[in-house]
């Protein structure tokens, strides 16, 4: 694949670290960036044939087979229209859009212009995450009952992200989008968001958008998902999934406390791992960031998929479907009510029902819960069917 890379700054540059290396075959053969020393700086980095401060140059080169986005938040619709009016292929970060509104002009836009598009949610391709997926898929955990997912750090880079008109909100957008997805994923991408409820607030940072929130997001099936995102936790990047079946449980750590630790005193300290607080003491570095982050196995799966001429596992109806969902968080923060879904394009099931799910004990009674005490004996509490009683049964080893 000939990538036309949108943006050289901290994304920009994992991607084509990503793309690139592995002695990879996909090369980078443009580079936009708004400032002429970056875009030839990252040009001379990745050995990149052509730079330019003007997006559609970069778009419109002829051997450009697909458009990659690294750009901030508000650049996001401006540039995927350009990708629609010159038929390229395009992969987006996150989030899609700064808000529903926008991520649905995308989502129309680029099936309009009949374009491939990838939504780049490199969270649920983390070698963690396949394989816990892989567990929920295979029924390992039973009925996927709670999907709780918590992104936090110590705030973004750069200065964009702080500005709640660039960005489009705070922490609630910048990593509730990565949580949504990873929660909707564990439950299920077709079964539909319902009802959000949220906490925010600014507790720390001087910034008119929120730094911290906690959000629920009710499903038709009666599963409940969870994010917690903040931009004022320290110590680190912490990225953690839980998953609760009927039958099981996943913990995911991906990023702070996964086996590696190392002390130093600082001397010759360097890079550790993202928003690493310190370089010196106890550490906890990770070992390969462009593998854990999900992003070989991201650019793996988009450009498999272009070759075949398939869709992505993410699109950017996902992503639009993820914005909704962060819309309604937003307008729970200030009306402290539950909020529903307003998603005007809908392409999963519709009508699932809360699945009752009684487990039968025998002909009279469901079984409630089944023990062996410390003391020997076997215990069953059960519920008779007809009365609605519960009664225990104990059998004496
Ligand atoms: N894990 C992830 O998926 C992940 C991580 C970080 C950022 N992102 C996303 O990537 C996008 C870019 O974020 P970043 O962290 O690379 O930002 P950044 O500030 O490091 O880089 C932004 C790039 O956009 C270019 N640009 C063009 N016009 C600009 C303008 N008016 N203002 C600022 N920059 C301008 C800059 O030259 C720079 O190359 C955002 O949408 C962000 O949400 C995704």
């Amino acid at each position: 694949m000939k990538i036309a890379m949108l943006g050289s700054g901290f994304i920009g540059r994992f991607y084509a670290d990503s793309i690139q290396g592995y002695r990879s075959k996909d090369k980078i053969v443009a580079i936009y960036s708004r400032k002429e020393e970056s875009a030839k700086k990252f040009a001379i980095d990745y050995h990149v044939p052509f730079s330019t401060i003007v997006l559609e140059e970069a778009i419109a080169r002829p051997e450009v087979d697909v458009v990659c986005i690294s750009l901030p938040n508000f650049l996001h619709e401006e540039a995927v229209m350009l990708c629609c009016k010159h038929k390229k292929a395009v992969m987006t970060t996150k989030p899609l859009g700064r808000n529903s509104a926008e991520a649905k002009r995308m989502l129309e836009a680029v099936e309009t212009a009949g374009i491939f598009n990838g939504y780049l949610e490199d969270l649920v391709y983390t070698p963690k995450f396949i394989k816990a997926q892989q567990s929920v898929k295979s029924g390992a955990l039973g009925r996927i009952l709670w999907a709780k997912s918590r992104e936090t750090h110590p705030g973004p880079h750069s200065d964009w992200f702080w500005d709640i008109e660039q960005a489009g909100g705070g922490c609630i957008l910048d990593l509730g989008c990565h949580c949504v997805e990873i929660g909707r994923s564990y439950i299920g991408k077709d079964i539909k968001p319902i009802e959000v409820m949220c906490w925010a607030d600014t507790q720390v940072k001087p910034i008119d958008a929120e730094d911290h929130a906690i959000g629920l997001v009710k499903y038709e099936n009666g599963a409940i998902g969870q994010f917690e995102v903040s931009w004022t936790f320290r110590g680190g990047l912490d990225l953690r999934d839980e998953v609760m079946g009927t039958e099981g449980t996943i913990w995911v750590n991906s990023f702070l406390r996964t086996g590696f630790e190392m002390f130093t005193t600082g001397k010759s300290a360097d890079y550790v791992a993202e928003k690493a607080e310190s370089n010196s003491g106890w550490l906890f570095p990770v070992g390969d960031e462009l593998n854990e982050l999900g992003y070989n196995h991201m650019f793996m799966d988009m450009f498999d998929a272009l070759e075949k001429n398939t869709q992505p596992r993410e699109t950017f109806y996902d992503g639009y479907v993820v914005n909704s969902i962060l819309d309604a968080a937003y307008k729970s923060v200030k009306t402290k009510q539950w909020e529903p879904v307003q998603l005007d394009i809908w392409r999963g099931r519709v009508g699932v029902s809360k699945d009752a799910h009684l487990p039968s004990y025998d002909d009279d009674h469901y079984l409630v819960k089944e023990e062996v005490t410390h003391y020997g004996a076997s215990k069953l509490i059960l519920k008779n069917k007809a009365s609605g009683r519960i009664v225990e049964r104990v059998v004496d080893k």
